[in-house]
């Protein structure tokens, strides 16, 4: 069956909406993702129709929203193969739950002069709750550098891990768009002793995973990439490892007893879900799954892998040198987020000048100011795609940098 980009253009429903006469070319999905009508409808349809507190109450609205609920936990355990849906815990969004990984995990197992091995292309998300630990407790952290096209150079791994307590690291990077030898870092991880948390929220969305088979133990995702609603994101982690680790937030529902000396804590993953979570966004995180699995995620790669392709030939053969696409350009290794220099021309005018043709893309420092300093520039502009993009939509970027070329003509 070949990948219908129209059909799925034709269920999100922001593409019916048009600025100044002309259509909307959302360029800017590994940033956020927009969503589908079965999103929508089923938050709308569980609010209206059986929504209730969750883990609270007796009566039947309460338990029908439970399921929900739970039935959403469910089907992100499948969804990544989490051996036990109970490893899947809720989190307000994917840096809480690196946050969850770094203060709860690192605070019980490391001590100073521990060391956490990260690589030179993370999110801040991934490098600023190690930093924190750093201030807090005199841990060493180590770094990956990155080879001359933006991928890991592992030259000289074993002896950067040797020793660490854990390697915490992107599977894609939001800048370069490349994608991580997963499987690799984690065996290697597991060699030296430490373990493997994996940052996929630039993954998850655009590959089947399956977290067993990356050997993770650890993995971060966040909802509102893969066509789900902003506000929750996942932490799945090894069930010993959660089992161990002391809660994070302290609050209702995450405790089995208070008493005026202490509390214990409730069983797994009520533990790490203090409070009343995000209800609706995880019953629409649930519907988003569903939405994308119905696709599969095999073809939604192999889809974005010839998207790529046609992207980094059409803009190379349109701009020349004039355009610098950072991160490797065999697209195997690679995903479609594409971050560019044009001209010397400054990514926040290169992106006002693409809105005035509805081109939405990203234009900043990404979250990723270390990579920023090692591609020696403040900001990048990027493309990113995803399923409802196609190759008009490549075109419609490039006829609108040649705009920016008029522009700002020397
Ligand atoms: N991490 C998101 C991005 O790269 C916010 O745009």
């Amino acid at each position: 069956m070949s990948f219908d980009v129209s059909a799925i253009k034709a269920d999100f429903p922001i593409f019916d909406r048009t600025i100044d006469g002309k259509r909307i070319v959302y360029l800017d999905s590994a940033n956020s993702t927009q969503k589908p009508r079965h999103v929508i409808d089923a938050m709308t349809r569980f609010m209206s129709e059986a929504y209730a507190p969750v883990n609270r109450s007796a009566y039947r609205l309460a338990a029908e929203s439970n399921d929900a609920y739970e039935g959403a936990r469910n089907a992100v355990a499948q969804f990544i193969n989490a051996p036990r849906a109970h490893e899947v815990i809720f989190t307000k969004n994917a840096t809480e739950a690196l946050n969850m990984v770094a203060h709860s995990w690192g605070r019980a197992n490391m001590q100073r002069g521990d060391a956490v091995v990260l690589t030179h292309m993370e999110h801040h998300a991934n490098i600023v709750p190690w930093q924190m630990l750093r201030d807090e407790r005199g841990i060493e952290i180590r770094w990956i550098p990155l080879t001359d096209d933006g991928q890991l150079d592992l030259t000289d791994l074993s002896a950067i891990l040797d020793g660490a307590k854990a390697l915490s690291f992107t599977a894609m990077s939001n800048v370069l768009g490349t994608i991580t030898p997963v499987r690799r870092l984690t065996d290697a991880a597991h060699a030296a002793g430490a373990i493997a948390i994996v940052d996929g929220c630039q993954y998850v969305p655009h590959h089947a995973t399956d977290v067993q088979a990356l050997g993770a133990d650890f993995l971060a995702f966040s909802s509102h990439k893969l066509c789900g609603p902003t506000g929750v994101g996942v932490l799945w982690g090894r069930e010993d490892l959660l089992e161990s680790m002391p809660p994070f937030l302290g609050g209702g529902n995450m405790i089995s007893d208070v008493r005026l000396d202490g509390f214990t804590t409730a069983e797994l993953p009520a533990k790490f879900e203090a409070g009343t979570p995000p209800i609706i966004e995880v019953v629409g995180l649930g519907a988003a799954i569903e939405y994308l699995s119905r696709i599969g995620m095999a073809a939604v790669r192999a889809h974005e892998m010839s998207l790529t392709t046609y992207a980094l030939d059409t803009l190379h053969a349109r701009f020349g040198d004039e355009i610098r696409i950072h991160g490797p350009s065999n697209v195997e290794v690679r995903g479609a987020t594409l971050s560019f220099d044009f001209r010397g021309i400054h990514p926040h005018d290169v992106s006002q000048v693409l809105d005035q043709s509805n081109v939405c893309v990203r234009a900043g420092h990404h979250c990723a100011k270390p990579l920023m300093r090692l591609l020696g520039t403040a900001a990048t502009t990027r493309a990113s795609f995803y399923i409802y993009n196609d190759e008009r939509d490549a075109d419609a970027l490039a006829d609108a940098l040649d705009s920016a070329s008029d522009i700002f003509a020397f």
